[in-house]
């Protein structure tokens, strides 16, 4: 079967600019972690799943080799399975063979990301109906009626929702629970406080590979806003907040600087930080009340031995 493509998502230009001058003037300025993924960000946030330091791919995976069965078990074969934020759908696609789908739908912001892998996996599993949809489901997900409602398994794997805040998380966790019926489940990937040491080293390698994801995003906005931030002015922090439990990423001015864009400009203070990322981690209670809020209960929670990392199976209450 051939993949079939809908293209729900339109970016607006004009609203992303509004974004940017907001977060860039304010008190506090902040810019977004959807800015990191220009095409060089997207090609630095892959060298950062192949660091030593960057544990969670490689801790998700393990488990999924160390669990495949109970997983199997737990999700059924012939399903519908959702893979949230697909990219090039090679994790899923690797359950595959086990699971034998009877259609795979990879969602992400654009379609674009998703052909060559889909035509892919279309040639080698001509059983599966393979959709790929572009859409933001961090503000909307409203599935084609081609997405069949027969025992959905939605992924949203990579500790991807550790982004959020919890306030931000519930309501995308209830979406996706409104597009699940009483037999569907929600498969997802948390990352889970460790020692701070450990943290820290992940979003700050020896190699300085994530310090060069971080700054990328300053030329993606020159190129968005004409702005003309300079990397050699900022340098990259990150820390782990206790009180939050969630991992920060900075830039921090290493002097003063004057930053202008078309109609606009803002002055930092030597050491003023710019804040671009959070990452929240979880405790397995922490995990468990964070779905609950959304209407999941925790069927399965399975973890490495160090207690790294967790991929959860939850179904609606
Ligand atoms: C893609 C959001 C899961 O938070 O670990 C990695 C992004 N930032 N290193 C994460 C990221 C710096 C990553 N997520």
């Amino acid at each position: 079967m051939t993949p079939q493509f809908f293209q729900q998502y339109e970016e607006n230009t004009a609203a992303v600019i509004a974004e940017l001058k907001t977060g860039l003037l304010a008190s506090d300025a902040q810019i977004a972690p959807k800015f990191f993924y220009d095409l060089l960000g997207s090609r630095l946030f892959a060298a950062i799943t192949a660091l030593p330091e960057y544990y969670p791919p490689r801790v998700e995976a393990e488990i999924f080799v160390n669990y495949s069965k109970e997983i199997a078990q737990a999700l059924g074969t012939h399903a519908t399975l959702i893979d949230l934020g697909a990219g090039n759908c090679e994790k899923v696609a690797r359950l595959f063979p086990i699971l034998q789908p009877a259609q795979y739908v990879a969602v992400d912001i654009s379609v674009d990301f998703l052909r060559d892998a889909l035509e892919h996996l279309g040639r080698q599993y001509p059983d599966t109906a393979m959709l790929g949809v572009g859409a933001d489901f961090s503000t909307q997900l409203d599935l084609p009626a081609d997405v069949s409602d027969k025992r959905r398994t939605f992924f949203y794997l990579g500790s991807s929702i550790g982004n959020f805040s919890a306030a931000e998380a519930v309501p995308l966790l209830e979406r996706l629970r409104r597009n699940m019926g009483a037999e569907d489940g929600l498969l997802i990937g948390m990352d889970l406080v460790k020692p701070i040491a450990t943290l820290e080293a992940a979003y700050d390698d020896a190699l300085g590979v994530t310090a060069a994801f971080n700054r990328n995003v300053l030329l993606h906005i020159n190129r968005i806003l004409g702005s003309d931030f300079r990397l050699e002015d900022w340098r990259h922090i990150a820390q782990f907040n206790t009180q939050a439990s969630r991992i920060e990423m900075h830039l921090e001015a290493l002097r003063e600087v004057r930053v202008t864009w078309p109609g606009g400009e803002r002055h930092f203070a030597a050491h003023e930080r710019m804040h671009t990322e959070n990452s929240y981690k979880y405790t397995p209670e922490s995990a468990r009340a964070l779905l609950q809020q959304a209407g999941l209960v925790v069927q399965q929670l399975w973890t490495d031995p160090m207690g790294y990392f967790a991929l959860i199976y939850a179904t609606p209450v």
